[in-house]
């Protein structure tokens, strides 16, 4: 039986439509709607992938709309979420800000198009670079602030948790990892929430192979972009996506790793950062503030300095 609410994908390259994907297979949803401007390409994803349904079991019924200039968003009316994947990837060697003009022009366009057709959406934004894109889809929507969230916490802490897991030869079950601050280079590790089978990070492995393990994850993303050569990662991604997604639709609570609107939390003010906040259908119920040693506070509030001076450039772009 087919699922309730609907939930539109922004964006159908690898990273949409993976997460187009994920979303029907999750069979929770009555529709999944994507989108792109590329002619065909949605209605073509959309077609194939509902002829999956019977094989893997899902009735979700997936729409494809080619989107142009504003038009075809009418098939997107109504959606309880909206996630936004639009703008390009990065190429091998490119910083997550290299495209900033370029994403801020294509995410502010597609914003304006979901606030008009889909008012009370939770809007969940995966362009790059994230916290930016989060920042401006806020500030065009309109939205209130809780219902607008940007995925990216997810994926640091599930690489930094590939990354400790295969290191000391345990199920992912066994780490908990967290990285806040900002999807790049102001992504701030918190050891102190790190532990294997229960012990604290720091008395499993080395500082210098636990320190590492966080530069890898802070270029986690450039590893992957570098060994692909066109495109950026996407399996992972649209993986952290689709969860957040789903905790919204199902009102679950869940507290997560997002880059959520901070004010007041660990004594930061108005600025959209990586922290973990509880998610349930309105997006954002509440920050989560957790005890850090000092120096991750420190680290914290100089992440959330560099992000805010960004993102008072974005408004403008
Ligand atoms: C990543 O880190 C796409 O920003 C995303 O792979």
């Amino acid at each position: 039986m087919a699922g309730k609410g609907k939930v539109t994908v922004v964006g159908c390259g690898f990273y949409g439509s993976t997460t187009a994907q994920r979303l029907a297979e999750y069979d929770i949803f009555g529709e999944v709607v994507l989108t792109d401007i590329i002619e065909d390409k949605p209605e073509g994803l959309a077609l194939d992938m509902n002829q999956a349904g019977p094989i893997e079991g899902f009735d979700t019924r997936i729409t494809g709309v080619t989107t142009k200039n504003g038009t075809g968003y009418e098939a997107t009316a109504g959606s309880d979420i909206v996630i936004i994947t639009a703008g390009v990837p990065r190429k091998p060697g490119m910083s997550r800000m290299d495209l900033l003009d370029t994403n801020a022009k294509i995410v502010r366009l597609v914003t304006e198009s979901v606030a008009e057709y889909s008012p009370e959406a939770v809007i969940i934004v995966v362009s790059n670079p994230l916290d930016e894109m989060t920042a401006l889809t806020a500030k065009v929507s309109g939205f209130p602030s809780n219902r607008v969230i940007g995925q990216a916490g997810m994926l640091d802490t599930a690489r930094f948790t590939y990354f400790v897991a295969r290191e000391v030869g345990v199920p992912y079950s066994a780490v908990r990892t967290l990285t806040l601050g900002s999807h790049g280079e102001t992504m701030v590790p918190v050891p102190s929430a790190c532990t294997v089978e229960g012990k604290p990070l720091t008395e499993v492995l080395s500082g210098e192979k636990i320190d590492e393990l966080v530069e890898r994850t802070r270029g986690g993303g450039a590893e992957v972009v570098s060994l692909l050569k066109t495109g950026s990662a996407y399996y992972a991604p649209s993986a952290a996506a689709a969860r957040m997604a789903r905790a919204v639709a199902e009102d679950t609570g869940a507290t997560m790793p997002v880059c959520a609107w901070v004010d007041g939390e660990y004594g930061i003010s108005g600025v959209y950062l990586g922290v973990e906040a509880e998610i349930g259908a309105g997006g954002v119920r509440r920050v989560v503030e957790r005890e850090m040693s000092e120096a991750e506070l420190t680290s914290l509030r100089e992440a959330a300095e560099t992000v805010r001076l960004k993102q008072a450039d974005v408004a403008n772009l």
